[in-house]
């Protein structure tokens, strides 16, 4: 199955044709405790593995989407975008797959709260607001799960982001993958803090989509992680309805570093540790052998996430003045 095809199956007889002539939507960024790495169909992005995020609150992407008159034009963040620009295109042809028969154009004017393409997720957030977008502006009345699935076509961690809280993707082994979806668990944790160290916004030198497909082909560590992710989900699940923060702290800790250490295996490795990287993980094992419960994650990218609970905020930012502090259920 094609992505066109996939979207053809969702839309069937919802509007073929804008309803307004503008919509905007939001959709918040998130950040993976047990990691989505690898894919088992690129057409589809499916994955090799079910993975367990958390939503980031107010940090998101903001997104208007309009109709244009005689071609697409992207403007993120305040400034027009160069239409052969990566991240343009990239845009456009994720819209190629909604235009239908007759030749339409968008206008899509972008922002995030969180930095692009630096490791914070915002091609997550950025795709659900797109979705939800497109969803409002042709008025569509589709469910979580095919705007989940639609999200999911445009980056895989976004089919995450149309919800709140903890978000579960489940892999799915159909190969259509209309069983690889996410869907939020309904647990709560109001204390839960997460703290963003933004120690690069460079652009990536190597992107999360390539970063897995060269792991998953070259990495021999690569082999072990669909155990690790098997034996990690349960575990984060049980922290997660126990509000055990030691739990869920190392968990995520250790599968975020297990997922390093595939990258690190692969031929040629990929390091996206910087030295301000490897100094704040050692503040937090510091901080950590000082009685604080504060752990880490990290995505594709050399910045780091803390995990901590709302008691140990002013302990944090004593450390870590820079940091950005988020509830992600306030
Ligand atoms: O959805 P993508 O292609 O940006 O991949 C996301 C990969 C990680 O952020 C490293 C892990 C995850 O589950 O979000």
């Amino acid at each position: 199955m094609t992505r066109k095809e996939c979207v053809r199956r969702i839309l069937g007889e919802f509007n073929a044709q804008p309803q307004h002539d503008s919509a905007t939507a939001w959709a918040p960024a998130n950040i993976a405790l047990c990691k989505y790495w690898g894919k088992r169909n690129s057409e589809l992005y499916l994955p090799q593995t079910s993975s367990l995020s958390v939503s980031l609150g107010d940090l998101g992407t903001q997104t208007t989407l309009s109709i244009a008159s005689d071609c697409d034009m992207v403007v993120l963040n305040g400034h027009k975008v160069e239409p052969e620009n990566a991240f343009a295109r990239r845009l456009s042809a994720y819209l190629d797959l909604f235009r239908g028969d007759k030749p339409i154009f968008f206008h899509i004017d972008t922002a995030n709260t969180v930095p692009t393409a630096a490791g914070l997720a915002s091609s997550a957030s950025g795709f659900a607001a797109l979705v939800l977008a497109l969803q409002s502006l042709y008025g569509w009345s589709l469910d979580g799960c095919h705007l989940s699935i639609l999200a999911r076509l445009g980056s895989g961690s976004a089919c995450r982001s149309i919800y709140h809280g903890f978000v579960e993707w489940q892999a799915g082994i159909a190969d259509d993958g209309f069983d690889s979806y996410a869907e939020p668990l309904p647990e709560t944790w109001p204390d839960l803090r997460v703290g963003i160290l933004t120690l690069s916004t460079a652009e990536k030198p190597i992107g999360s989509r390539q970063a897995m497909q060269h792991t998953l082909e070259t990495s021999t560590l690569y082999r072990a992680w669909p155990q690790q992710v098997e034996s990690d989900l349960p575990l984060l699940r049980r922290a997660i309805a126990e509000r055990d923060l030691h739990l869920l702290g190392q968990t995520a800790e250790n599968n975020a570093l297990a997922m390093h250490a595939t990258l690190l295996a692969a031929r040629p490795a990929i390091l996206y540790w910087l030295p301000e990287s490897v100094q704040s993980i050692r503040t937090i094992h510091d901080l950590r052998k000082q009685g604080a419960a504060v752990y880490l994650t990290m995505d594709a990218g050399p910045n780091v996430k803390l995990l901590f609970e709302k008691n140990d905020v002013e302990c944090i930012r004593e450390r870590f003045p820079k940091v950005a502090i988020v509830s992600p259920f306030a």
